[in-house]
């Protein structure tokens, strides 16, 4: 369980997931309890800031050493789309920033948050509700850095006992921070071109429908098990999430309700390619019976509250 002496690193904190897990995560621990860290500056700072390459293994020690950190939650990583672009380039980062992260969590006695995905899954997988254990083959860069990973904690957890948690998660939508270079990207867009233009042109085309979940949930997810307790936690290679899935087609008439005019159309790109090899529906009922995983959010919740959300930023910053 979480306490008052948990000293937590987030690295990758300036991303689309880093920018609002490390506002909660400092809203439980206290602001000088949580360190984040990135090569980029952070959107908003409240507390303690590390520039970090997490490739710079020494750098990695110094600031867990100088921080006295308990609990680690890695983020940094190529996404999907951008990973196909520089293959090497993100094996090289998603892999080894996460053995970093487990020798120093097997040393160090840390516990480790890491992220895997839908993207771990293939075009052999059972495409509707697909379950924890099946068939497995990536067809991208990034689906091959997750797969391995996962394998990877769990071989961490069994071998050395480290206290290493994950869970996969679907497409993410948030309005505080922006995508990094996903397959799911175009269902964050798709708001600000609504408000912005009042249409927006999909690189997936009108019936791909996809695993998606509101950032909120996300978050929840993400601390929830990290402050299970650990005999709950009987996956250690990542837990599938699910929050709720829709096509291109679907979110447009979601968003129609609220922007009656809004117009979408269609331009698939290689990224439709990537996101035809994936699940367009999660089975996470192991999630939900081992440390009581349950999501809040719905296609309807989550449409107006990015709409709300995101005219109110956006009135702010004219
Ligand atoms: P992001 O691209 O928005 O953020 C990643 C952050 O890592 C960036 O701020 C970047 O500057 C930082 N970074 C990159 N290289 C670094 C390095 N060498 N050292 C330190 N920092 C570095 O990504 P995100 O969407 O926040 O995703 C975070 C994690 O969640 C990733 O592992 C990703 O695979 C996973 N994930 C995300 C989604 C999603 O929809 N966002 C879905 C499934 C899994
Ligand atoms: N949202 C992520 C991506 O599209 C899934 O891991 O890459």
């Amino acid at each position: 369980m979480t306490g008052s002496t948990d000293r937590v690193l987030v690295i990758g904190s300036s991303g689309q997931i880093g920018t609002e897990l490390v506002q909660r995560l400092r809203e439980i621990y206290g602001n000088d309890h949580v360190i984040a860290s990135d090569l980029r500056a952070p959107i908003v700072s409240e507390g303690p800031f590390e520039q970090l390459d997490v490739l710079n293994r020494q750098a990695l020690i110094d600031i867990v050493q100088k921080h006295k950190i308990t609990q680690i939650y890695l983020l940094a990583a190529v996404l999907s789309a951008t990973g196909e672009k520089n293959p090497m380039f993100a094996w090289d980062l998603n892999m080894n920033s996460l053995l970093y992260v487990l020798e120093l969590a097997k040393e160090e006695k840390i516990r480790v948050y890491w992220p895997s995905s839908i993207a771990a899954f293939g075009s052999n997988t059972p495409k509707n509700n697909t379950p924890q254990h099946t068939i497995m083959e990536p067809g991208t860069v990034y689906g091959f850095s997750k797969l391995a990973g996962e394998r990877w904690c769990e071989y961490y957890h069994q071998k050395f006992g480290v206290d290493v948690r994950s869970l996969r998660y679907p497409g993410l939508i948030g309005w505080k921070s922006a995508p990094g270079g996903g397959t799911t990207d175009y269902a964050v867009h798709i708001f600000h071109e609504a408000l912005e233009k009042g249409s927006y042109t999909s690189f997936l085309s009108a019936e791909t429908r996809l695993p998606m979940m509101y950032m909120s949930d996300a978050i929840d997810a993400t601390i929830g098990i990290m402050e299970a307790p650990a005999e709950k936690v009987k996956i250690r290679s990542s837990y599938n999430l699910a929050g709720f899935s829709f096509t291109p087609d679907e979110l447009a008439a979601e968003i129609r309700t609220f922007i009656p005019n809004f117009e979408i159309s269609y331009a698939p790109d290689f990224r439709q390619a990537i996101a035809d090899s994936w699940p367009a529906s999660i089975d996470d009922s192991p999630a939900r019976a081992d440390w009581g995983w349950m999501p809040n959010y719905d296609l309807r919740k989550m449409t107006e509250e990015m709409l709300v959300n995101l005219r109110s930023m956006k009135a702010l910053v004219k």
